[in-house]
């Protein structure tokens, strides 16, 4: 493995992190990379920036603050960093660093379109057929394989798999912050500091002290309030709706043969459902989506038309919360007795949260505290907070949502 370093550190700002550091030339070329740079073209938050105005941060940022706070992790607490050989730190960092390259545009809502979870893409790109591939194997050729296990939770340094997907990892302690500071609603803030002061490797796990226990506490409570007040809110999720009809009437002139006025090549490959090449997920970002909406805008048929001009232009879906599948069939069928076509005006479903599982004796990603008798637990067997927030329909009285269009009450 090549370890080569850059002459002088490279710096970015960033306000959630303050500075991100780059000592290693490889982490730096990545970031350079074509596939690294297209992230800039994808918000971090799908359609939220529909109702924060200012939720408009990026999966690059997002990407490199997320391989920062791995960087703090390793280098700010010696039980990790002693734990860890020169080689595996670094696996850690491009793993940080490249977890989310494979999200299509608009990130979660792409897979409403495309039912293919990111981490194939990511893993693809990774794999073969990209500039990130052909780095990662001009320092090892077997670099690209072990930053995929990390990935998939499986690489034989279990500490690496634990602090890029555990439940209080470097992916989603920079997105809580992140998204909280450019959302504005500062509900996901928590004390960092006082979470990497108190995070620990202990007999090969990701251990907390017990006197983290409040930070811990604060961080879950905080991804609680993030998904009822901005994960989960309605009209980012119409917007994404609205982008999904307007796919789907699409898919469904293009299998009737109609004659389109213009040409939609980067999104055809969509119509099959099934996994695109690299290229394919490459050649497919926002500009592409926001430039095809007004082009089919300008189309003849009225419901392509119409959803077209709904997504430019945020004329978005009504939204109710009701509590029965009969409720659901109520709005169903008026919808259809108001001579609307169901297949686009009205969608359902049942949204599910969970804001921390407790998952199996030893699966990884739960988190464990390492108490003042150097015992490890589980934090919610000690933290009733924790517990509390443990079943998976927290607080949530309504079972499914509708969303239908506004003019029909
Ligand atoms: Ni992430």
């Amino acid at each position: 493995m090549n370890f080569e370093k850059m002459n002088e550190t490279k710096v970015f700002r960033d306000p959630i992190n303050g500075y991100v550091k780059v000592d290693y030339k490889i982490i730096y070329d990545l970031i350079c990379s074509k596939e690294f740079q297209r992230l800039k073209r994808i918000h971090q938050l799908g359609g939220t920036f529909q109702v924060f105005p200012t939720a408009e941060h990026s999966r690059f940022s997002h990407s490199i603050g997320a391989y920062e706070i791995a960087r703090r992790i390793i280098n700010e607490v010696p039980t990790i960093k002693n734990s860890l050989n020169e080689e595996e730190q670094l696996t850690l960092l491009i793993a940080a660093l490249l977890h989310d390259v494979g999200h299509g545009p608009f990130s979660h809502a792409f897979e409403m379109i495309n039912p293919i979870h990111h981490e194939e893409y990511t893993i693809s790109i990774i794999k073969d057929n990209s500039e990130i591939n052909s780095l990662l194997k001009n320092i090892d050729v077997d670099l690209p394989s072990k930053v995929i296990s990390v990935i998939k939770k499986e690489h034989p340094q279990r500490l690496l798999n634990q602090l890029i997907s555990s439940q209080v990892d470097a992916d989603r302690m920079d997105y809580l912050l992140r998204d909280s500071y450019f959302t504005g609603a500062t509900y996901g803030y928590f004390d960092v500091e006082r979470v990497l002061r108190v995070i620990r490797a202990h007999e090969g796990q990701i251990v907390f002290k017990e006197s983290g226990i409040p930070a811990l506490e604060n961080f879950m409570l905080g991804r609680y309030h993030m998904y009822k007040q901005v994960y989960h809110h309605s009209s980012s999720l119409s917007y994404e709706v609205i982008l999904l009809k307007l796919f789907e009437r699409f898919f469904e002139l293009v299998e009737n043969n109609y004659v389109f006025k213009n040409d939609y090549k980067y999104i055809l490959p969509l119509k099959n459902k099934s996994k695109l090449s690299n290229q394919e997920i490459y050649d497919l970002d926002e500009s592409v989506i926001n430039f095809y909406a007004k082009l089919l805008a300008e189309e003849e048929d009225k419901i392509l038309r119409e959803f077209a001009d709904r997504f430019t232009n945020r004329k978005l879906f009504a939204f109710y919360e009701v509590k029965t599948k009969e409720e659901v069939e109520y709005y169903h069928q008026k919808v259809k007795s108001l001579g609307y076509d169901d297949r686009y005006y009205f969608f359902s479903d049942r949204p599910k949260q969970i804001v921390y599982k407790k998952y199996g004796k030893n699966d990884l990603s739960n988190v464990m505290i390492l108490t003042k008798d150097n015992k490890v637990v589980e934090i919610s067997k000690i933290s009733p907070v924790v517990k509390s927030l443990s079943s998976d329909r927290v607080g949530d009285d309504s079972d499914y949502i509708v969303l239908i269009p506004k003019e029909i009450k």
